[in-house]
């Protein structure tokens, strides 16, 4: 982290893999109704968890709210976060659909009913003022496992690196401890899956299957999964934080990835993306999309909670910054229009690090 600044409390980007989780995307309906619920919701949303969470506080229950590039037009106009754009699809040797959404709560705990509880009481608030897009209940399956039978999240960085890889600093003051997300629904065809013999699904992971321990760099092709998703820049690693999810409906033979990544920048998922999907070099691009088809993709920003907590409903766009907060109470700090980082007391105040 690039300084040492007061009082704002970023969301729980950063929380440890769970159990379980909601993925829930909506798209706001029209009119100014609408757009107070949201941000009445907004300014609400910490009490919710509070509430839920009460109940049985061994289950770790978090929400992270992403606020899409429209909605933070329609909700709070100017200033916007500066990398804050629709996804942007991508037609390469694969195709990375664009898809609605407005509002992302990701929604994460030990325990399913936790989710669903707080998803109830969310959507509850929001009842009429939106449609939903997608839902996704996604289970922790074996070791960490996903459908496809591979580990995933092991490079995944963790406590101050993943704070580093996702939370904004300096470059944009404005918005300093918010973060982006961008969310796609992958469905596997596992039957042909499974007609991979191992050793091929293994480099095409670039990785081991049963024990999960990482290819040689010698025996690893070009087009493994952790290869095209491994960039940098100046010679240091750029990284994103993914919490993906198994999901699915064995009636409707739908198995499935939940991919959801975190970034302080989007650029770096959309580079990572690239390289899955046209591929380096073009042409080059990720096996595993051979199996997996991408059916949503959207990208949000992911605004602190001390911004959601001072949010009111008829705030119009640009909410006026609240008093500053005293320093001992972080989490009711107001979003900072005074140009400063804002992040040294992430360290004291968030939960998550
Ligand atoms: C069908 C969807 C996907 C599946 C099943 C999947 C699965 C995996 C697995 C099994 C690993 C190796 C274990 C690990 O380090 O976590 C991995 C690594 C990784 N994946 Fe994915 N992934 C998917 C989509 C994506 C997407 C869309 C991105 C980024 C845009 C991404 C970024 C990464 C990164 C950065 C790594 C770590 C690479 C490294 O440093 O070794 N993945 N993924």
């Amino acid at each position: 982290m690039d300084a040492v600044l007061p009082s704002v409390v970023p969301q729980p980007v950063a929380a440890r893999l769970t159990r379980a989780a909601i993925f829930l995307v909506v798209t706001l309906e029209p009119g100014l109704e609408a757009e107070n619920a949201a941000r009445k919701l907004f300014g609400n949303l910490s009490g919710l968890l509070r509430a839920v969470g009460f109940r049985d506080l061994e289950g770790g229950l978090s929400c992270v709210l992403g606020i899409g590039s429209d909605a933070w037009d329609r909700l709070f106009g100017a200033p916007r976060p500066k990398d804050l754009h629709p996804f942007r699809e991508i037609r390469g040797s694969h195709h990375a659909v664009a898809t609605p959404g407005d509002l992302l709560f990701h929604i994460r705990a030990t325990r399913m009913d936790l989710c669903f509880e707080l998803a109830a009481q969310i959507m509850s608030r929001l009842a009429g003022f939106v449609v939903t897009e997608d839902e996704v209940h996604g289970f922790s399956y074996f070791d960490d496992r996903d459908l496809i039978g591979f580990v995933d999240g092991t490079e995944n960085p963790v406590d101050a690196a993943a704070v580093a890889a996702t939370i904004i600093g300096g470059e944009d003051p404005d918005f300093a401890g918010g973060s982006y997300v961008i969310v796609q629904k992958y469905l596997h065809d596992l039957l042909a899956w499974n007609r991979v013999p191992v050793a091929e699904q293994e480099r095409i992971i670039g990785r081991e299957k049963l024990s999960d321990i990482e290819l040689d760099d010698a025996a690893k092709p070009t087009y493994a999964h952790n290869v095209l998703t491994s960039i940098e820049e100046n010679g240091e690693p750029l990284e994103i934080l993914r919490d993906n999810m198994p999901f699915g409906d064995i009636g409707k033979g739908e198995f499935g990835t939940y991919f959801i990544g975190y970034a302080r920048s989007p650029r770096r998922i959309e580079t990572m993306l690239e390289n899955m999907f046209i591929g380096r070099p073009p042409g080059n691009y990720d096996r595993l999309l051979d199996f997996s088809r991408a059916v949503t993709g959207t990208l949000f920003f992911v605004p602190t909670a001390s911004f959601l907590d001072a949010v009111t409903p008829d705030a119009g766009p640009a909410p006026a910054a609240a008093p500053s907060a005293a320093e001992n109470e972080p989490s009711h700090s107001s979003p900072r229009r005074d140009g400063s980082l804002g992040i040294g007391s992430l360290r004291k105040g968030a939960p998550h690090e």
